[in-house]
């Protein structure tokens, strides 16, 4: 595979947050997952700060910028107050997402036609304050279109309905359109990036597609540091109950 270009794994830890938040106390932390996510070899850190602040915080963001010398990609919606906070805080990358106080996360892409003036001015300010922009939006040309227009360095095409999809037939009509966007942002001088929604299992057809220059995942790498992390966690605790005992 060495004739392959090497990808960025941009790990997302909002769920970590997601944890803490359940008790609206300190652990765990983000910062320290950030960390621990790049001694396992993260190329960046993702995180989304939603204007509802469901998981990641201000001072998550603010801490990481100080903290991670990695890439910190901050995913947000177009909307002002976070896009000033982007501006000031400056990650290096900031990838503009849909949001809807409903969802359970970021469903779908953006609509870059439809939402064209507003998409645009958190643009050329993220821009203007010296950050990369990345539109997530469907494997749709003309979402990618809408995009170059804007003038942004990378899409990241969504592949949630790859993810999801259940027979091997829709699973390969999905993975075509992939390609297919991909393909088209290349040509159009776009930076490609993917996530949502990727796991062990489906990432690897995703890796082999020509152009991708960056993966964003989440969901699956927190569910499984629960996991491989379960057995050790508890021995620890084991361990602290005999001190009391003792
Ligand atoms: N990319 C974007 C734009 C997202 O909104 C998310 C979820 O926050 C991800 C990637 C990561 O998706 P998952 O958690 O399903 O891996």
């Amino acid at each position: 595979m060495s004739h392959l270009h090497p990808i960025r794994l941009g790990v997302n830890i909002d769920h970590v947050a997601t944890i803490r938040q359940a008790r609206r106390g300190v652990e765990p932390d983000p910062l320290a997952a950030a960390l621990l996510a790049i001694l396992g070899g993260a190329d960046g850190i993702t995180i989304h700060l939603r204007e509802d602040r469901r998981h990641i915080q201000e001072r998550d963001l603010r801490l990481l910028r100080q903290t991670v010398s990695h890439r910190l990609n901050l995913e947000l919606a177009a909307v002002a107050e976070v896009v000033a906070l982007a501006c000031e805080v400056k990650p290096d990358e900031a990838t503009l997402v849909p949001e809807r106080r409903e969802e359970l996360t970021t469903e779908g892409g953006l609509d870059v036609i439809a939402n064209e003036r507003t998409v645009a001015g958190a643009v050329d300010q993220l821009k203007a304050a010296g950050i990369e922009v990345s539109l997530f939006v469907d494997p749709d040309p003309r979402q990618i279109e809408a995009a170059k227009t804007l003038g942004v360095k990378a899409v990241e095409i969504q592949t949630a309905r790859y993810s999801e999809a259940r027979s091997s037939a829709h699973r390969a009509k999905e993975l075509a359109a992939l390609k297919d966007a991909a393909a088209y942002s290349v040509e159009r001088g776009l930076a490609v990036h993917m996530g949502h929604g990727l796991d062990y299992v489906n990432v690897v057809h995703v890796a082999r597609i020509p152009g991708v220059e960056e993966l964003n995942i989440g969901h699956s790498i927190v569910s499984r540091a629960v996991l491989v992390g379960m057995e050790r966690a508890v021995r620890d605790m084991k361990v602290a109950i005999a001190h009391g005992r003792i």
